[in-house]
This record gives structure tokens, C-alpha cells and sequence, in this order.
């Protein structure tokens, strides 16, 4: 038996070996395993469908969607012929839970041969999981759209596999977040995480206390209907909807219409100044309305767990209350942090009292809290480990913060089980359920919030449902790639709004030139917007700038840097790649006599034109150092010296946007002034 294992475990490697190095399966998240066959399942007019052993209605929608989904990203229309095998036969053992639960079988074997595909699952919902597998799967080859063989046993690494969504900073209505729904499920996410409530506005209708969308919101909110309907169509994909009512921070929303659970005097509006508002922990009636409020939101948010956010409490209002002071000091508490705990011990009670488990973000932890609690780490990794530590479930979102404008390979190398995590101890380390990416709301609208998210949540997706080892950076990079194609044809619309929001910029000329600018830019990192943002942000203000549009990261600045890494190890002779690097500096250098009238047409854009000077330069100055290289001369130092003021110039952020190719770029001019950086 023991040696069957050892041969099975080294069978396994063998797999996964290949899976990794079979780049040409465009699977995101990457399978446990993968074992390529021979041959290929042709995908034509007679492609069909048929399910035996357990079925749900969830099933047999999942099924017609997925038909529908692969009939569209084909163009072919299926008309199977009566009594003939079908394509693709499908077998579970067992339905799905009416409410899905945390860590319910997701998993799922996939075999596809030139005669036929299967696939099988202990539940509907590994089902589901295979099915996006398949859609993924298949890819269009000289002789039609096929689905090569392959064998798949797939189960995920974590159980929890998030994204949240703030809809209080904006407003992101149901068909915006549905269609994000759908890219969810199709890269396997499980958890939708509904941020609803913060300090710019209060998302849910409330029957008990409907003065929290009546004064608390712009008059952008959810019914409960809508709610309910919503919770569905996300439990139809197998994902769980979990809310977050921010508390008690973040709350200034709830005071609008309810004055007296505040700690301070108000008046308050929702756009804000002064000091942040924060809950009063020490009444009696703030616990009443909470009682009154969480039992309401626990029979409409069917699921387990209740997320009372708990972040970012400064205080001061507390500071600034005599009567809160007295009470810190009657109870005998050392500080803010004591009453934020005591607040946390008795809120921990109400959920409890409505079947629910609560999470907090990691301000919340505390010893005096029960371990049912589950804490969400997104200062630090570190406060991941330390809950496991203490015996708390722990969820990671630092490193996932898709608002941060990071690049997919920075999110990618964040691991919940690495940093301060990879030192506990097996049964510190199931502590942790897996992780979510955010996607805060200060800065997007219904109209670009795809493009923030898409695709470089696909790869954060990949870091919760595939094995730690698969973390070749190239790979993921074509794989994801091709997944936002995909994402594409369900609906999102990551790229193609883009194009939409530039043609606006543009008014009626061609975006062409536009775009090769856009294709180089970034935006700033991190927090360093809210930098121009002077005093609170408005809203409501339009986001259309140049900003707006463009990709969070760029793919052309990043091909291009690798075509001067692939250049320099080379020695400078690899031919190949002089001719693009050549071609691509070319296109900077010309571009901006060309797209020089269109900035001026236009008021969006004229805060772009020393952006697009700059590229011009930047261009003209690789271009100079390719030719001293070619050459075989060293450039002299006075026009070192030129090149690298230009350079630093095109490296100041201009219009709250950063030029991606300056580092290529002198990476060539100092290559070419006989400084080599080869590494
Ligand atoms: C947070 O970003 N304040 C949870």
C-alpha cells in the first residue's frame, strides 16, 4: 500500500509538472491536475448535453447557461440530432445545499477524449466547477473549435474564495454586479463579500428603520427584493453572498436619519469634514437598534456568516465625549481599543443570537472575543497569523487590493500560507479559510469598475483555488490574458469600456493614437491620488479623465520591458527582438505630432500633453541608444547626461497618471553609455 502511494504521489508530480508546463490549456485558476491526452472532442452544430444521477434546478440552469455561454463564445448555433450521443455527459452524486455553506464539495473530474467528454462530481457544485473548466477548455484550431483531451481532477485549496465590492462610495447597481457575478463564478470564486454600508452612503432598505436609505443614500439603495433576487442569482453560480455592515467606524451614513447612535453632536451630511463619526458603544438604545436592525438583515442575507466590519476606528469622537470617557473609566478600560472590544463582545452576541457567525476586519481581535469569530487581515499578513495563533479562522486580504492599482504579478506572489503564516503549525495554519480581493469604491463607477477588477482578480482567484506551487509568473501572464478574453464574451466589460470611455475623450475623431499613449500609462499607485484630492471627495463628480480609462496595468509597457530584458541577455544581438523594441519606439517617438490635435480638441485631454511629449522623448532617446549599440560605440557622456534628464522628467506623474516604459527605456541609454545592467 505504501508504495502504491509513494508511486501514485510521484504520478501526481509527473502531472502537475506538466500542467504547468502545457501553458497552451488557457485554464485560470489552474486545475489541482492535469493529464493532457491525445486527440481533440470536435465542437460543431451537433455539440450536446446530458445529465444523469442527482439534479437540481440549479443544475439544469447551470447546464443551459453553459450551453448558451459556449454556443456564444463559438458563433455556433447547436442543433444536436435526436438519439445521438451526446457530446458531453454529466453525472453528480448528490444535490446542493439550499443555503451554500462554507467549504460544501466544490470538487470535480473533467476526461475528455475524441469521442465524447465526462464529467463527474460529488455535488451540482462541483458540477458547475468542471463546467467553466470545459468552457475554458475549448479554443479554436485550424480545423474548428475543439476542446483538446485531457484528463482534470480538480478541488480547490481554500474553501473561501472572495471578492468584495463597496457600492456605499459609489453605487454599483444589481446588473453591474451580476455580470461580475458571472466573471466569479467562471474563475471559481465562491464568496461574493457586499460591503453596504459606509460612511457615503447606506445601500439596503431597511423595513425597521427606513430612514437609512431615506437620508442615509443618495436615493441609490437595494430593495429587499432586488436583495433576495440577487442573493439567488449568485447562489445559482455557487457563490455565497456575505454583507458587510460597516460598524463602528465608517458609519456616518446611519446618522443621518438615526442622530442619537452617534457619539458626537452632528449635524451630519454625507459628504463629510471634521472628524469621522463613529457609533456610541455606551447606550443602551444602540444595542436595542442593533438587535432590532441585525435580526432584519439576518432573515434577508441567508448566509452563515455576518461581516460587521470593525475597521479603522480613530476614536476621536469617543476622545471628545465626556460621558463615553466616564464610561471607559467606570468599566475599568484601558483605552479606545477596550470599548471597541466591549462594543465587539456584545455585538458578537446579538449575531450569534441570529444563528450567525460573525467576521470582523483585524482591529476586531481581541481574547475577549469567542473563536467562532473569523478575522479578515488586511493591514498586514502578519495579523493573519496572529489570529491562527490565538485559535481565530482567519480570512487574507492584504496584497488583494484591486484599488491599489498593482500589478497582476505583485497580487499573484501574495500567498495566505506565506510571510508571517509560514511558520504555524499545521493546525494553526487550517485556521485559515483562504482570502478575498477588495475592490473599494472611491474611485470607480458602474462604468469602469469592471476594468479595475477584470482581469487581475482572475488571478488572485487562481492564488486561492490552485496549488501553492503553480506560480509561474509567464504562464499566468498568457493565461490570463486569455481568460479576459473570455470574460469578455460573458459580458463584462473590462475592455471594451475602455475603448467607450476614450471615444468620449475623443468626440468624434479616431482613438487610434490615443490608445497607443493610453496603452503605456498607468495609474498612480497605491493611495497617491487621494493626494490631489483636496478636503473630502465629491462623489458625485464625474470620473471620466484619462485615468478613468486606462488599464490598471499596462500589458504593452510589460511586453516591452521583456523585450529589452530578452535584448540585453543577449548581448545586444538578438535580432528578433531589436526589431520590435525598434518598431515600438518608433510608434512613442511619432505619436505625439500625431495625436497632438486631438489633445487640443478636446478638454478631457489637455491635461494629457506633457504625458504624450514625454513618450515622444522618451522614444527619440531609445531610439539614439539602440543606434549607438548597433554600432558597437559607447555614447558620450554629455549625451548620457541629456537622455537621463529626459528620463527623469517622463518619471513624475503627470495627470495622476505614471509612464510604464521609462525603466526599459534606461535600462537601453545606460547600456548604451557602457554601463551594463544584465541581470
Ligand atoms: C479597510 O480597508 N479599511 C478594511
Amino acid at each position: 500500500m505504501r508504495n502504491l502511494l509513494i508511486v501514485l504521489a510521484v504520478f501526481a508530480c509527473a502531472l502537475f509538472v506538466q500542467a504547468q508546463t502545457q501553458p497552451q490549456l488557457n485554464l485560470m485558476p489552474m486545475p489541482a491536475s492535469v493529464q493532457p491526452g491525445s486527440g481533440q472532442l470536435a465542437i460543431n452544430q451537433a455539440f450536446s448535453v446530458a445529465v444523469t444521477g442527482s439534479r437540481d434546478g440549479s443544475l439544469d440552469a447551470a447546464v443551459q447557461r453553459f450551453t448558451t455561454q459556449l454556443s456564444r463564445q463559438t458563433g455556433i448555433p447547436f442543433r444536436p440530432k435526436a438519439g445521438s450521443t451526446p457530446t458531453l455527459q454529466i453525472h453528480a452524486d448528490h444535490g446542493r445545499q439550499a443555503v451554500q455553506k462554507l467549504g460544501e464539495d466544490e470538487s470535480y473530474e473533467l476526461t475528455v477524449a475524441d469521442s465524447g467528454a465526462k464529467l463527474t462530481a460529488p455535488t451540482t457544485l462541483g458540477i458547475q466547477r468542471g463546467l467553466q473548466t470545459f468552457l475554458q477548455l475549448a479554443q479554436i484550431t485550424p480545423s474548428g473549435f475543439v476542446v483538446p483531451a485531457v484528463t482534470i481532477k480538480d478541488q480547490p485549496r481554500f474553501p473561501w474564495r472572495g471578492l468584495l465590492i463597496d457600492v456605499s462610495r459609489h453605487f454599483i447597481p444589481i446588473d453591474v454586479l451580476k455580470r461580475n457575478l458571472d466573471g466569479m463564478a467562471a474563475v471559481k470564486m465562491n464568496v461574493l463579500h457586499w460591503h453596504l454600508s459606509d460612511d457615503q452612503g447606506f445601500r439596503v432598505e431597511s423595513k425597521a428603520f427606513p430612514k437609512l436609505t431615506q437620508m442615509g443614500s443618495d436615493g441609490m439603495f437595494y430593495t429587499q427584493a432586488e436583495i433576495r433576487e440577487f442573493i439567488a442569482y449568485a447562489h445559482d453560480r455557487g457563490i455565497r453572498v456575505m454583507p458587510e455592515f460597516d460598524i463602528p467606524g465608517h458609519s456616518r451614513s446611519w446618522f443621518l436619519g438615526y442622530p442619537d447612535l452617534s457619539s458626537g453632536a452632528g449635524p451630519y451630511t454625507l459628504e463629510g469634514g471634521g472628524i469621522d463619526p463613529i457609533m456610541d458603544p455606551t447606550r443602551e438604545s444602540t444595542y436595542k437598534f442593533l438587535e432590532k436592525f441585525i435580526a432584519e438583515m439576518a432573515k434577508l442575507f441567508p448566509d452563515a456568516y455576518f461581516h460587521i466590519g470593525g475597521d479603522e476606528v480613530d476614536g476621536k469622537q469617543w476622545d471628545a465625549n465626556p460621558k463615553i470617557q466616564e464610561f471607559i473609566k467606570a468599566h475599568n478600560m484601558k483605552n479606545n481599543q477596550d470599548l471597541q472590544a466591549y462594543f465587539n463582545e456584545r455585538l458578537q452576541k446579538i449575531v450569534a443570537k441570529n444563528h450567525k457567525t460573525m467576521v470582523g476586519w483585524d482591529e476586531i481581535l481581541h481574547p475577549d472575543l469567542p473563536k467562532t469569530v473569523i478575522v479578515q487581515s488586511w493591514r498586514g499578513q502578519q495579523s493573519l497569523a496572529a489570529a491562527a495563533k490565538q485559535g481565530y479562522r482567519g480570512l487574507l486580504s492584504f496584497g488583494y487590493y484591486l484599488d491599489l492599482m498593482w500589478p497582476a504579478a505583485r497580487h499573484y506572489a501574495v500567498d495566505p500560507m506565506s510571510d508571517a503564516a509560514a511558520d504555524l503549525t499545521p493546525q494553526e495554519k487550517s485556521l485559515i479559510l483562504g482570502g478575498e480581493s477588495c475592490q473599494w469604491a472611491e474611485w470607480v463607477t458602474p462604468e469602469n469598475i469592471d476594468s479595475h477588477i477584470w482581469p487581475r482578480n482572475a488571478v488572485i482567484a487562481e492564488r486561492l483555488w490552485s496549488p501553492q506551487e503553480v506560480k509561474d509568473v509567464a504562464s499566468m501572464y498568457t493565461r490570463m490574458n486569455a481568460v479576459s478574453h473570455d470574460l469578455e464574451w460573458l459580458g463584462l466589460t473590462h475592455n471594451s469600456a475602455r475603448a467607450h470611455m476614450m471615444q468620449r475623450m475623443a468626440g468624434n475623431s479616431d482613438i487610434a493614437v490615443l490608445r497607443v499613449l493610453a496603452d503605456v500609462v498607468e495609474p498612480v499607485k497605491d493611495y497617491n491620488r487621494w493626494d490631489d484630492a483636496k478636503g473630502p471627495i465629491d462623489f458625485h463628480a464625474p470620473l471620466t479623465r484619462m485615468i478613468d480609462a486606462v488599464s490598471p496595468e499596462s500589458d504593452t509597457a510589460r511586453r516591452f520591458s521583456d523585450l529589452v530584458q530578452t535584448f540585453t541577455q543577449s548581448g545586444y544581438k538578438d535580432q528578433a527582438a531589436e526589431t520590435q523594441i525598434h518598431m515600438w519606439l518608433t510608434t512613442w517617438r511619432d505619436n505625439d505630432a500625431r495625436l497632438h490635435p486631438l489633445l487640443a480638441q478636446s478638454f478631457f485631454l489637455q491635461e494629457d500633453v506633457p504625458l504624450s511629449q514625454d513618450l515622444s522623448a522618451l522614444g527619440a532617446a531609445g531610439l539614439q541608444a539602440l543606434d549607438y549599440l548597433d554600432k558597437g560605440q559607447t555614447a558620450p557622456d554629455a549625451w548620457k547626461a541629456q537622455q537621463m534628464a529626459v528620463i527623469n522628467q517622463a518619471k513624475t506623474r503627470q495627470a495622476d497618471m505614471l509612464l510604464m516604459v521609462v525603466a526599459p527605456v534606461q535600462q537601453l541609454v545606460e547600456a548604451s553609455a557602457g554601463q551594463s545592467r544584465q541581470n
